[in-house]
């Protein structure tokens, strides 16, 4: 059985027990689900973002559309901006200016020169529209004390109200599909890097997001353990996820992705089909970053 890209239901607090505590309320789980779906093509939609941490301009002007069942890698120098962009896009961070909007429902918007600087979903809508978006880190983020298949199903459950027999349904189901069945009832101290890897993943889709955010996924992981999560989103793509990749995995990049997005210094400098990007780079910073990782 494929993976589905259902309309979603993920958490963000579902992928990051740092947010845990947090217990949505029942109307979280259900009044995105039933909104209509934008009538663009495009299921994110970032306008001008610009994004100031601390003092300092992260994300300067940044403005990226991605279709439905497109896949976009990122790529760039340490600092670049990739990991900011992405949490920008479900509201992790709070932008300084612009929009960003994920099937249409408007994660973000300021307007610094309007005097408007509200963002506009707060607490609950907010969670809300995070639901659509499964976020998968460097560092997995289990929950140590659950196995493989309880921390998949926690979130359905909690969030979702998923009765306790559907959540471990949709559990078992995910653990095949990342071909971890044999490890339902195993935490995460005694699996692999790529098997946690792969856990979190199947964690994600748990929550049937309609976008997949990744931010260096493999990069923790041994050699010959990046394959098998690859392997995973590759997958993903040919069941038309719509993801946002942020890697150094360039085989990766050159063979899944529909665009390559290049960034530096909290720009986009380069985008384009893969194949063109590294063929013909046009960009100074694109030319220096490739003559250094490829
Ligand atoms: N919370 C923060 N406060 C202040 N500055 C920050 C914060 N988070 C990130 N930055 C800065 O923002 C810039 C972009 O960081 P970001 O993590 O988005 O880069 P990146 O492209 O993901 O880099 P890497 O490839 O190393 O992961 C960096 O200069 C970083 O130091
Ligand atoms: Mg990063």
């Amino acid at each position: 059985m494929p993976f589905t890209n259902q309309r979603s239901i993920a958490t963000l607090e579902a992928n990051d027990p740092s947010t845990s505590g947090e217990s949505p309320s029942m109307s979280d789980s259900s009044d995105i689900a039933t909104a209509p779906a934008s009538p663009t093509s495009h299921l994110v939609e970032i306008e001008n973002v610009y994004l100031e941490l601390g003092g300092v301009k992260i994300l300067d002007s940044v403005s990226l559309n991605v279709s439905r069942g497109e896949v976009v890698v990122l790529v760039g120098p340490s600092g670049a901006g990739k990991t900011s962009l992405l949490r920008t896009v479900n509201g992790l961070n709070p932008i300084t200016s612009g929009s960003v909007e994920v099937d249409g429902i408007e994660v973000q918007q300021r307007d610094e020169a309007a005097g408007t600087t509200q963002r506009k979903l707060k607490g609950p809508q907010l969670r809300s529209a995070r639901k659509e978006i499964g976020f998968v880190f460097q560092h997995f983020n289990l929950f140590p004390h659950l196995t493989a298949l309880d921390n998949i199903a926690h979130a359905p459950r909690k969030v979702l109200g998923l009765s306790k027999e559907e959540a471990r349904e949709r559990g078992l189901q995910l653990l095949e599909r990342v071909g971890l069945e044999n490890r339902a009832h195993t935490k995460p101290s005694r699996l692999s890097g790529g098997q946690k890897q792969r856990v979190a993943i199947a964690r994600a889709l748990a929550m049937r997001p309609r976008l997949m955010l990744f931010d260096e996924p493999t990069s923790a992981l041994d050699p010959e353990m990046v394959g098998e999560v690859l392997d995973v989103m590759r997958e993903l793509a040919q069941d038309q996820m719509t993801m946002m990749v942020v890697t150094h995995e360039m085989g990766f990049a050159r063979e899944v992705a529909d665009r390559l997005v290049v960034m530096a210094d909290g720009h986009i400098v380069e985008e384009g089909r893969p194949a063109d990007v590294f063929s013909n780079p046009k960009h100074e910073r694109t030319k220096a970053f490739f003559s250094r990782i490829l």
